[in-house]
């Protein structure tokens, strides 16, 4: 087992990179702001939510900072309900005391890669303790795997969906994009900001950010490719400073446990919060690593299938730093060495040669 001391993200950060000064050696406590978006009230079920059904799940309300008259309007007379959100976060960040600071983090899962297919096709038990250690079954790659056609259909969809956003319902655009480094993340991010209409400033120039990977697992799908592979998926791809050539997580004995994915999925937005001044963001990530994003910004629970899109409206404060903390960050996972004789769903599988269950943690893979 490995262990890992959780040291605070920002006592790394040189000081003459912090945008946000006054955060080193502080805490960042994130809270997401109810009220403005569908996806946190418990009334709206995650399971069959879609975002473009929902204007991505933008309430129609008012907000303090509407124009009082008509004629300050802009479309029909008025201006769009993003518009007026737009104006309004951007009041909140300007009344902002110094340790205070607002984001809209919109976070999309890739859409559906060999892996999410794979699964599907032999069963999670099956697939958790057998073929999720193989590289693919002779017709289909599920090692960094890329999009199936389904998939890259649902990341055409988020690019038709934020297109008629920008252009027809004054969404703004994102002024930093961030992706995981796996190739179906990368491939969704590509696909789903190609060809719309942006300002210079605002163009698609994703960075690759390790920490917004999948739960790193034993399972083949969460082996990254080297950076040099990854920076061929994109144009105007970079990577944040100190991103390895290979892969330095992936080990295939280990897996890493629950605590170290939070705990790096806190130090990942600590340093988007404290390195980037922007305010509209978009991130696309895993179904696993969102939970913990959302867990993290102190949101509900909500389970993104392939292709969905969830945006938060995040307030970050600055509080006093806690004590570091010790946790077990890798532990084994059971698996087969053969195809399971069976599956049970829910419970594991029985591995051939024995009659003994061998227990599998049932992660949900993404
Ligand atoms: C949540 O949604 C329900 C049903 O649409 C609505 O009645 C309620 O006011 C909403 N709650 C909040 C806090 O917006
Ligand atoms: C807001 O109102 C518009 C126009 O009536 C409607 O199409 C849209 O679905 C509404 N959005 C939400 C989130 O209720
Ligand atoms: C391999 O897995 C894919 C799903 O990813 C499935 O469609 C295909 O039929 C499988 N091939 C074989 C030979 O079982």
């Amino acid at each position: 087992m490995r262990f890992t001391v959780l040291t605070s993200l920002l006592t790394l950060t040189p000081a003459v990179l912090a945008d946000w000064r006054i955060a080193k050696g502080r805490e960042i406590e994130y809270s997401s702001v109810e009220g403005f978006f569908l996806q946190d009230n418990s009334s709206t079920d995650a399971a069959s939510f879609d975002y473009a059904n929902w204007n991505f799940g933008l309430v129609n309300r008012t907000y303090t900072t509407d124009p009082k008259h008509k004629s300050e309007g802009f479309k029909d007379g008025y201006k769009t309900q993003w518009e007026r959100f737009e104006k309004y976060v951007d009041h909140l960040n300007r009344k902002a005391p110094k340790d205070t600071q607002y984001k809209v983090l919109v976070m999309g899962r890739h859409g559906e890669g060999w892996h999410n297919a794979a699964e599907t096709y032999y069963g999670t038990p099956a697939w958790n303790c057998y073929w999720s250690l193989q590289t693919g079954n002779g017709t289909a790659n599920w090692e960094d795997p890329l999009l199936t056609d389904a998939g890259l259909r649902e990341a055409l969809k988020a690019n038709a969906y934020f297109k008629s956003r920008f252009e027809d319902h004054g969404m703004p655009p994102f002024e930093s994009y961030y992706t995981s480094p796996l190739a179906r993340c990368v491939i969704t991010a590509r696909e789903t900001f190609a060809n719309l209409r942006l300002p210079s400033s605002r163009r698609f120039e994703p960075v690759v950010k390790e920490s917004f990977r999948e739960g790193v697992s034993i399972h083949t799908c969460d082996h990254r490719s080297s950076r040099a592979y990854i920076s061929t998926l994109s144009p105007r791809i970079s990577f944040e400073r100190g991103f390895a050539e290979h892969d330095e997580l992936w080990t295939g004995d280990e897996g890493e446990t629950a605590e170290h994915q939070l705990a790096r999925s806190k130090a990942v937005l600590d340093d988007v919060f404290v390195r980037d001044d922007a305010t509209w963001v978009s991130i696309t990530s895993h179904s696993g690593e969102i939970s913990k994003l959302l867990t993290t910004l102190n949101h509900r629970a909500f389970r993104l299938s392939t292709g969905q899109i969830i945006p938060v409206l995040v307030k970050a404060k600055l509080v006093r730093e806690e004590p570091t903390a010790t946790y077990v960050s890798w532990t084994t996972e059971a698996t087969c060495h053969a195809p399971p004789m069976t599956s049970i769903s829910g419970q594991g599988c029985v591995c051939s040669g024995t009659t003994t269950l061998a227990s599998t943690a049932a992660t949900a893979t993404a």
